[in-house]
């Protein structure tokens, strides 16, 4: 009798615990024609919580994509249609992606078994890249910008080719359902490590980089156990869950664009600096600060690079010349597949958000550069970006990573420190080895 009842519990438990399925919701693709269709969505985003919006309404919002469960559906598009507002479903079911998004096996040991036509868990990627710290020992070191709410390690590579060079740190994962930041950032450390190309093999020599492919792994874990659509952290707030680790940096915090109410998508926090995550990456970076370069927090979606200040339109510190240098590096990114970027500053080309990672860098670091990744799409899949453009996604931003460096050079940045030196060093030996082949 009893342990049939134990039995009977632990089953009840298993199915409350299971995955959740978004079957039949659906992803809309709303094109707002003037300011008064842009203030109805407004009003419906900052009034209800009940959708899922992946691209906000902001003034000049070329389209805004928000994600219904099938019982409000009815209720949207009588909005939508009311106000005039034009849409097209963009995704009947986003089940179905959700469906297509494989994610790999990596198997330990081998470190080319991680490819690049799957997204992994926190385990796989944690364990591969402990593997190239054993595989490239001289170059890879593991390193921790703490434990999150949960208790997981914040665990990032170092890849050196030796003491004293300048850093270009990349953070990535911050909203653990942008599951194309963790991927792409993977491939570039993949990239520094065995690629032959010239320029890649030089910016890997020139530079420290610190990369962090999974900086919410609490929110990672559960957006690959639980709930695919987690954005925050895990922590309790009350009965709800989750704080937007990219509105709890101290740097006016809760000023814009963010929400005092635990349920929201953008809850900032009862304080700045008042989660685990946010707060360990900042004492981390902290002493960092006078070496770092080049700063890149990476999100998704959008097809966006974006500077700061989130507070602000105003071109702020050295505002023309990071939106020069970003422009141009956005040119070289869409070479390869045509993917356009839009640069500009985050209150510009977004929206008015602070308490972020990139304002509070640049504030209280004084980073030179400092960007936001937006990678794709532009709002067709949105976070359900399917795993066959993985790779295509990678490579280009991998063009773009080279030619910021490229460019901020031109512009007089990142030359400090013995990187030039490095650098031009390694340009004898290229030449030496062109020649030796004409020769
Ligand atoms: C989804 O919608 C289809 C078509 O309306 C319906 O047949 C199906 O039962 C729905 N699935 C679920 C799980 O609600
Ligand atoms: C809204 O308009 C679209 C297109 O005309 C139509 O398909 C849909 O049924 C309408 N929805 C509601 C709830 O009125
Ligand atoms: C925006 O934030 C920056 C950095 O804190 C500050 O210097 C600037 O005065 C702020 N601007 C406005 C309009 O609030
Ligand atoms: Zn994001």
């Amino acid at each position: 009798m009893i342990p049939k009842l134990i039995l009977s519990l632990l089953i009840i438990t298993c199915v409350s615990c299971e995955k959740f399925r978004f079957d039949n919701y659906t992803l809309y693709k709303i094109l707002p024609k003037d300011l008064n269709e842009i203030k109805v969505l407004q009003n419906l985003y900052d009034s209800d919580t009940r959708f899922d919006f992946w691209r906000d309404p902001v003034p000049n919002a070329e389209y805004v994509t928000v994600v219904s469960a099938p019982k409000y559906k009815g209720e949207l598009e009588g909005l939508l249609n009311r106000s005039g507002i034009a849409f097209e479903v963009a995704m009947q079911n986003i089940q179905n992606a959700i469906d297509k998004e494989r994610v790999g096996q990596y198997n330990r040991n081998n470190i080319w078994s991680m490819r690049w036509d799957r997204y992994y868990d926190l385990s796989a990627i944690n364990a591969w890249l402990d593997d190239l710290a054993r595989q490239f020992p001289s170059l890879v070191t593991i390193v921790s910008a703490g434990t999150s709410y949960e208790g997981r390690d914040i665990k990032g590579v170092k890849i050196s080719h030796g003491e004293g060079r300048r850093i270009i740190f990349i953070e990535s994962g911050i909203h653990s359902r942008e599951w194309i930041t963790p991927s792409t950032v993977c491939y570039a450390i993949s990239q520094l490590l065995t690629s032959t190309d010239p320029e890649t093999m030089a910016a890997a020599r020139d530079f420290d980089w610190y990369i962090f492919p999974v900086t919410n792994p609490d929110g990672y874990v559960w957006t690959h156990t639980e709930f695919r659509l987690w954005r925050k952290n895990r922590r309790p707030y009350g009965s709800e869950f989750g704080v937007d680790l990219n509105r709890n940096w101290n740097s006016n915090w809760l000023v814009r664009g963010s929400s005092t109410n635990p349920s929201s998508i953008n809850y900032a926090g009862p304080g700045p600096f008042s989660e685990p995550e946010t707060k360990h990456l900042a004492d981390y970076l902290r002493p960092l600060a006078d070496r770092i370069e080049l700063y890149l927090s990476m999100h998704s979606s959008g097809q966006l690079l974006l500077i700061p200040f989130g507070n602000t339109t105003e071109p702020l510190a050295n505002y023309h010349d990071a939106l020069n240098i970003g422009r141009r590096a956005m040119g070289a990114l869409s070479v390869r597949y045509g993917t356009p970027y839009t640069t500009g500053n985050v209150a510009e080309a977004i929206y008015y958000a602070t308490g972020i990672t990139v304002d509070w860098v640049k504030e209280h670091l004084h980073v030179p550069l400092v960007y936001i990744y937006e990678l794709r799409d532009r709002g067709t899949y949105g976070h359900l970006l399917p795993p066959d453009q993985i790779l295509p996604t990678a490579e280009e931003t991998m063009d773009s990573f080279l030619d910021l460096i490229h460019q901020a050079r031109r512009f007089g940045y990142m030359n400090s420190g013995n990187s030039l030196s490095v650098s031009l060093g390694m340009k004898i030996i290229l030449g030496i080895t062109v020649l030796q082949r004409f020769l």
